[in-house]
């Protein structure tokens, strides 16, 4: 007997709606309110911004780390304190815009590379759009899968490009035990909403090397001199901006990030191995999100890749008949950057295999606000969905 899709009129599979995200440790309440009682609520008065940086350099690994409003604002005081404010950067058009965004704010051009088969930017086709004007790479962790971070540094050190890493959607991603945000040069966090550390709005840089984490500060505080206690007023030495974070989002950020490792990160990846074993053998999947003992995913999302092949329908259809079966976040990925109104003056001809794979791709989500009970329920829909559409 053929099943009914809550599209066309059948039951849905989930009534209920799922947890939210962000979903905030008993802690992280109380933290958030202190600032409120102290008065102390802004950067410089308070500590807890300071406190964030050390133990987000110490928690990523890296020796630096400076906090900002957004990961638009990382992406951009990188750009502009590694010195990238002409010529050309090549990043993936498989990207939310705020990467290409921040590369025109610099005052560079962005130079759009397609996508390898894992979603992240293609480090074989990177050489063919290089050119005299080119300063920089973006590579894009995205959804949570690490790049091939490798290739992409070893073309970057030997054309004398600067790496930065877009790491908005993979806190805690891995390539060989090093964790994503300290392969290149320079690595870019966001705190926004839905990301795995979410505080409202807010940003994090981290590097190695000191200048480069100076001019950031700097950048960040209006382009003053940053020193150490003085009681002169610091001089403004670069025309900055003011990216700094507030202390109530620092005080979440903190709370948050101890339990990062103990049940965000675990949560995600193992639902994301559940998702796995439903998913890699599936009719109707071509495959489940790159991950590897070498390049360990962060999965902020699970991009799952149809094979439309396999399917009497596309996958637009899929995800309609998904989100009506109750399933929450299973959108579409985003438009090509090259597609956006604001930056196709700097489309220079389509990225096949990245729009090939955003017409195939159903995102799902593996929120640790879930419980097993919400993953199987997503699986137990999508496999209701393919079984109909299945040729
Ligand atoms: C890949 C990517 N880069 C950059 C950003 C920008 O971060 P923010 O929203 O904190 O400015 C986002 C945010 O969604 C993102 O997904």
């Amino acid at each position: 007997m053929r099943e009914e899709l809550a599209l066309f009129g059948g039951e849905k599979t989930a009534c209920d709606p799922f947890p939210p995200w962000p979903q905030f440790a008993q802690k992280t309440f109380n933290e958030a309110l202190e600032p409120l009682r102290t008065g102390r609520v802004g950067y410089w008065p308070g500590g807890r911004g300071r406190e964030l940086e050390k133990c987000w350099a110490a928690w990523v690994g890296a020796r630096h780390a400076v906090c900002c409003s957004s990961g638009t604002a990382a992406l951009h005081v990188s750009l502009v304190a590694l010195g990238i404010t002409e010529g050309e950067v090549i990043l993936p058009s498989h990207t939310f815009a705020s990467t290409a965004l921040a590369v025109v704010h610099a005052g560079a051009e962005p130079v759009f590379c397609d996508a390898a088969d894992d979603g992240t930017l293609d480090p074989r086709l990177i050489e063919s759009l290089l050119t005299p004007r080119t300063r920089a790479i973006v590579a894009v962790h995205l959804f949570g899968t690490v790049c091939a971070m490798e290739r992409i540094v070893e073309i970057g050190r030997r054309r004398a490009l600067r790496v930065i890493e877009d790491c908005a959607q993979c806190a805690g991603g891995e390539l060989k035990g090093k964790k994503a945000g300290t392969l290149g040069d320079v690595g870019c966090f966001s705190f926004s909403q839905g990301k795995h550390v979410s505080v409202g709005e807010g940003g994090m840089i981290v590097c190695d090397d000191e200048e480069t984490a100076m001019a950031c500060r700097s950048l960040c505080d209006y382009g003053r001199e940053q020193r150490d206690a003085d009681t002169t007023a610091p001089a403004h030495v670069r025309a900055g901006f003011n990216y700094r974070m507030t202390e109530v989002q620092a005080a979440i950020g903190l709370s948050e990030l101890e339990r990062i490792d103990t049940w965000n990160l675990p949560r995600r990846r193992g639902y994301a191995k559940i998702y796995d074993h439903a998913f890699s053998q599936l009719t109707g999947v071509k495959s489940v999100p790159f991950n590897s003992a070498e390049r360990q995913n962060a999965y902020w999302k699970y991009p799952l890749q149809l094979d439309l092949a396999r399917l009497a329908c596309d996958g637009q259809e899929v995800r309609k008949a998904v989100a009506a079966e109750g399933i929450p976040e299973c959108g579409m990925p985003m438009p090509e950057a090259y597609e956006e109104p604001a930056l196709r003056k700097w489309g220079r001809g389509r990225c096949p295999n990245a729009e090939a794979l955003r017409a195939r791709t159903v995102l799902l989500g593996l929120s640790p606000s879930w419980e097993k009970s919400h993953i199987e329920t997503c699986i137990t829909a999508v496999k209701k969905v393919l079984r109909v559409f299945r040729r």
